[in-house]
């Protein structure tokens, strides 16, 4: 399948230092504005499933809110475990709204 760009939000609703939960199509998406950047992690924690997009952002790390693994949102890197990282999606800003590309 061709990957595409999907409007996931629009630019005022992600201000600096929030995260939200999205869909992208059937794939469930973390946004995170990090000082005015956005970022795209695949949104579902690969600990347990926990929502990462409902998590809090400090900085540019989340913190699942289920039971707290975090992740560098810029990269995916876990911040402890080297061999965990989770997968990123690329975003752009047009239009005024925040657009992931996914697969
Ligand atoms: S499901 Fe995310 S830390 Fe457990």
């Amino acid at each position: 399948m061709m990957s595409q760009w999907i409007k996931i939000a629009a630019v005022e609703e992600c201000p600096p230092g929030v995260a939200l939960e999205r869909l992208a199509g059937e794939q469930i998406v973390a946004l995170m504005n990090v000082d005015g950047e956005f970022f795209a992690l695949d949104g579902v924690c690969p600990h347990q499933g926990g929502p990462l997009g409902k998590g809090c952002l400090a900085g540019a790390v989340i913190t699942c809110p289920w039971h707290g693994w975090q992740f560098d949102v810029r990269d995916g890197q876990h911040c402890f475990s080297p061999s965990v990282s989770q997968p990123t999606l690329p975003v752009k800003v047009e239009a005024d709204a925040v657009w992931v590309q996914v697969n």
